[in-house]
């Protein structure tokens, strides 16, 4: 069993990834998830991670963490994911009483990663102003982090200005402080996640199967519609999915080991990841660049059928 933590903002995709990652509780164990301004103001991603737990009936611990970018303002994205940040689905006055047990996901965070004998995969879905302050406030818990798998970043096209992908585009100067901490990492960026994507058949397919598909489906319905309205693409990508399915299933994926650098400047390319040729540069990134995009589904409808198993 690999032991996580889970810091998003949800947001559709990341609210899929949750439910993947809750389907498969003999590899995967949630020590903690976090929130964080992103798709969605914090009260808004914070509530909706309260109600998909809920929904999940599951007790894991959550924090809320940074309502804004280390720097610059938030930039939201509410044309993808609806002004509350997760369309489509409503839940129950009951669904808000989860329990939120911090404000401050940084020392929730440190407090679990110091606690834990063996060290500890941080998953990353959001903008990554948590984790990059906790390296800075905790720089002890390093030694705690056995890996990063963040989505996020692009190297050939971006989703936000042709070169930035959105978390990494709203807070460019934590995902350097991140990348640079030389600490292994997974990047499942938009070279990999626009190919995790799923077509309008296997959507409906999902409808009225059973508690945890038909919310999936929900999800998907008003966010597909978005993506596909918004960007030229065949099929909806479900970026943050990618994280949990490479975790689950690595060998689904292929990619290259790297060295990368974020463009922090004041520019058009802020919030763009080039590769540092230098050969002195440590290759620290996983840069995922290919996935087998059925077999993900596949997974992502047996996890769902195993949750509607639990749940009804
Ligand atoms: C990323 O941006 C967010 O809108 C999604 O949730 C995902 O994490 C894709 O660029
Ligand atoms: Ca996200």
């Amino acid at each position: 069993v690999e032991k996580i933590v889970f810091d998003c903002d949800p947001g559709s995709d990341d609210s899929i990834a949750i439910l993947e990652t809750f389907a498969h509780p003999d590899k995967l164990e949630v020590l903690g998830m976090t929130s964080v301004g992103g798709n969605q103001i914090l009260s808004n991603v914070t509530r909706n991670l309260q109600h998909i737990l809920w929904f999940l009936k599951q007790q894991t611990p959550i924090a809320s963490g940074q309502a804004q970018p280390i720097i610059k303002n938030l930039h939201n994205a509410s044309e993808f994911h609806g002004t509350n940040g997760l369309a489509g689905p409503t839940f129950p006055p009951e669904a808000d009483a989860y329990p939120i047990q911090s404000h401050n996901a940084i020392t929730f965070l440190h407090n679990i990663l110091s606690k834990s004998i063996e060290p500890i995969t941080v998953v990353a879905t959001a903008p990554l102003t948590n984790i990059a302050l906790l390296l800075k406030v905790f720089p002890e818990d390093r030694t705690k982090i056995k890996r990063f798998v963040i989505m996020g970043g692009a190297l050939k096209t971006g989703n936000v200005t042709p070169n930035a992908e959105f978390n990494f585009y709203v807070d460019p100067d934590a995902a350097h402080i991140v990348l640079a901490s030389g600490i292994e990492t997974v990047l499942c960026g938009l070279d990999v996640t626009n190919q995790t994507a799923i077509a309008d058949n296997e959507i409906t397919a999902l409808a009225n199967k059973g508690p945890a598909s038909q919310l999936a489906y929900e999800i998907l319905v008003p966010y597909a519609a978005a993506e596909l309205k918004h960007h030229t693409l065949a099929l909806a990508p479900i970026h943050d999915l990618t994280t949990i399915s490479y975790l689950l299933k690595p060998e689904l994926f292929s990619g290259q080991k790297l060295a990368l650098q974020v463009n922090t400047t004041w520019s058009d390319q802020r919030g763009a990841i080039t590769i540092n040729a230098d050969p002195a540069a440590l290759t620290n990134v996983l840069v995922l660049d290919q996935v087998k995009r059925a077999e993900v589904i596949k997974l992502l409808v047996t996890s769902l059928e195993y949750l509607d198993q639990q749940l009804s």
